[in-house]
């Protein structure tokens, strides 16, 4: 229970801001045992305590997602430096603030003799034991270390070992951990050192406690981004992320573009962190209390709050999933205000055992559509009843199912069912499918529940005057769809696979079916042998599509859709090893140093390779920038060969030779 803290730290964050701002306005209402006048936990029972000899210092958080954030300190710095608006900019370390725990490791005669939690700042906790099974920690240094160095940085737990350990808990019936910080926590703490190794940390090193003086030979260095490259060569990870950067514009760079990347790191990041990079410079700034004036933090809004659930509904996607739905009241998360959050399924809802009235953590990072993590407290009173499935469909009356060794209850409706129907559209509309911007979907819900259309076809037949006697429909906004539907006419065969929904068919699988059968008319007349000529499409594919063509119903919709003018662009049918790289699946994974993904996933393609997005034996290379995670890890179990972007030019160039 210690490890999982009852509210988020966004949430800690906000009341910590406010208690802080009250607390200035009126010194007279500050106690000594406010919040504000400790720093973290103190030592737990159970764990020797340990002294920091140089203390464990926190940072100052600047919470505005603005480039203000940067801004601030930098003019600050300047300020404190007397620095005149013709000087140059000062020099920064910019790097990624990690989300775990901070971790001082002391090695003495260049052995690790202990490694200790922050906890209050001054005393901490003695947990060496469990540290010494984090493998990227060294436990010796090598010759050239001083005798006496402390190394501060951050333990975490990297995404891909979090969901591991959490599926392996499950399968043992344990407690699984709401998020990679609480589960690092939880391993850190762990007083059986056994079972803290099976719980899977890494570290990233960002800073120095105490060091032997240069005065009795200890290291000098001049800037903070030497002595990270000095630890880097001892053997401590530093993450690739940190970056040197020049005046506020480059910190307001830096930050964009990690917030960018957050979704995508196999580490969490809560924010940014700036240092000052001349040490001489950091002694002359010095310290406030208890935070260097150095240094700043600039966080990113929080990606988990705490709300209430108000109910629980159900929704119907396009293939009929039922999804239990939580409604919340408001909470700005992951920088958007959420109303609305995925249980996923049945299993998922009783798993996490929530109920109406409950003050849950929800969670929403990057695209990822926001979901309950679990309950914090459940206030709830007590007659709220279980949520129960509803057996028949909330939309349609169709009954609902939920098929043997399946996970998911479906709507039987199909098509018949309004909200099947509104999914189908909306994934038809969508951008990689036929992309005709415009189409949301209050929109959807008007044309279909006021009956204006009953299938894909009716789109095309929409009058302009008729959209725009819509409601939220400007005369403007009805044109530019009109020109949207005009322009998806003339769309790619890919495209107009993908939109028809056919179950099992994914983006990359239409673009090889697009490309191995050229016609659609060819397309829709093959057989499951024929089918399964084409990479990566196997029986339960296969019949997928045999199934979906042999349908009147369906065959009739692709039909009105070309008599409504839509006309995919053919080609002729390619025979299967006419592309250099045909047949070739390859897996994507991490950074590459100068191509962007997408980048490297064209080239890939237009060679006539498959670029797919799990490694499985029938993958031919996996490429590998930094931060790969467990992608890179299935092929080397699997002995898959991994190339860098080096060995991606390699195999392009000699592939179109
Ligand atoms: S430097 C004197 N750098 O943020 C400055 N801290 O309030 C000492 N953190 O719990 C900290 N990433 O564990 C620093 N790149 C980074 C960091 C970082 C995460 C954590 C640190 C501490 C908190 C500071």
């Amino acid at each position: 229970m210690l490890d999982a803290p009852s509210v988020p730290d966004g949430e800690y964050d906000r009341v910590y801001q406010r208690l802080e701002r009250l607390e200035a306005e009126h010194p007279g209402l500050v106690t000594p045992e406010s919040p504000t006048q400790r720093v973290l936990g103190s030592a737990m029972q159970g764990l020797a305590p340990v002294r920091h000899a140089v203390p464990m210092l926190s940072i100052r958080t600047e919470t505005d997602t603005e480039a203000s954030g940067a801004q601030a300190f930098d003019a600050r710095i300047r300020r404190e430096l007397g620095l005149q608006e013709a000087d140059p900019p000062v020099e920064y370390v910019a790097e990624p603030k990690f989300d775990g725990l901070a971790m001082g490791l002391r090695y003495e005669d260049r052995r690790l003799v202990q490694a200790a939690t922050r906890g209050d700042g001054e005393v901490g906790e003695d947990v060496t034991h469990a540290i010494r099974t984090i493998r990227q920690i060294p436990l010796r240094l090598p010759a050239g270390a001083p005798p006496l160095l402390e190394v501060r940085g951050e333990v975490y737990m990297r995404g891909p070992d979090f969901e591991r350990l959490n599926q392996r808990q499950q399968q043992l019936g344990e407690k699984t951990f709401v998020n990679p910080r609480n589960a690092a926590a939880g391993a850190v703490r762990q007083l059986d050192a056994r079972i803290a190794a099976q719980r899977p940390l890494s570290f990233f090193a960002y800073g120095l406690g105490e060091v032997t003086p240069p005065e009795q030979g200890g290291p000098e260095w001049r800037t903070h981004y030497e002595l990270l490259r000095q630890l880097k060569d001892w053997g401590f990870p530093v993450a690739e992320q940190v970056r040197l950067a020049h005046g506020a514009a480059e910190l307001v760079a830096f930050h964009a573009r990690m917030g960018a990347a957050r979704a995508t790191l196999p580490y969490g990041i809560d924010g940014v962190v700036y240092k000052v990079n001349s040490l001489a410079l950091q002694r002359q700034l010095g310290f406030v209390t208890r935070e260097p004036r150095w240094a700043v933090a600039h966080k990113y809004p929080p990606q988990e709050m705490v709300t209430r659930v108000e109910a629980i509904d159900v929704q119907v996607g396009r293939t009929g999933k039922i999804t239990p739905v939580a409604r919340l009241a408001p909470v700005f998360v992951g920088g958007a205000t959420v109303t609305n959050a995925t249980l996923h399924n049945l299993f998922e809802l009783r798993r996490k055992r929530v109920r109406v009235g409950d003050q849950v953590v929800v969670r929403r990072a990057g695209d990822v559509i926001p979901e309950v993590v679990g309950v914090v407290d459940a206030r709830r009173p007590a007659y709220v009843p279980n949520f129960r499935m509803p057996r028949a469909c909330p939309v349609c009356g169709s009954s609902v199912v939920r098929e043997h060794g399946e996970i998911e209850h479906r709507c039987t409706g199909g098509l018949f069912c309004a909200a099947q129907r509104k999914q189908a559209l909306l994934h038809f509309a969508s951008r990689k499918a036929m992309d005709i911007e415009g189409l949301g979907e209050k929109l959807v819900d008007q044309l279909v529940d006021g009956a204006l259309i009953h299938g894909l076809p009716g789109l095309y037949a929409l009058g302009e005057e008729q959209l725009a006697g819509l409601e939220r429909m400007a005369e403007k906004s009805a044109r530019n769809l009109r020109e949207a539907l005009e322009k998806s006419k003339h769309t790619t065969l890919a495209r107009f696979l993908y939109a028809l929904g056919i179950r099992h068919v994914g983006e990359a699988t239409a673009k090889d079916l697009a490309r191995h059968f050229g016609r659609l008319d060819v397309l829709m007349e093959a057989d499951a042998d024929a089918l399964m000529q084409v990479s990566d499409v196997g029986p339960v594919v296969a019949e997928s599509i045999r199934t979906f063509f042999a349908q009147p119903h369906n065959r009739e919709v692709v039909q009105a859709l070309r008599d409504a003018g839509v006309q995919p662009q053919e080609g002729e049918p390619l025979p299967a090893a006419a592309l250099p790289l045909a047949g070739k699946t390859v897996v994507l994974t991490g950074t590459l140093p100068t191509l962007a993904r997408e980048e490297a996933k064209a080239l890939l393609e237009a060679a006539g390779a498959r670029v797919a997005g799990s490694v499985s034996k029938k993958t031919s290379y996996v490429v590998a920038g930094s931060e790969a995670g467990s992608k890179l890890a299935k092929a080397q179990e699997l002995g898959v060969p991994v190339l860098d972007e080096e060995g991606l030019r390699a195999l392009l160039a000699a592939a179109l030779e």
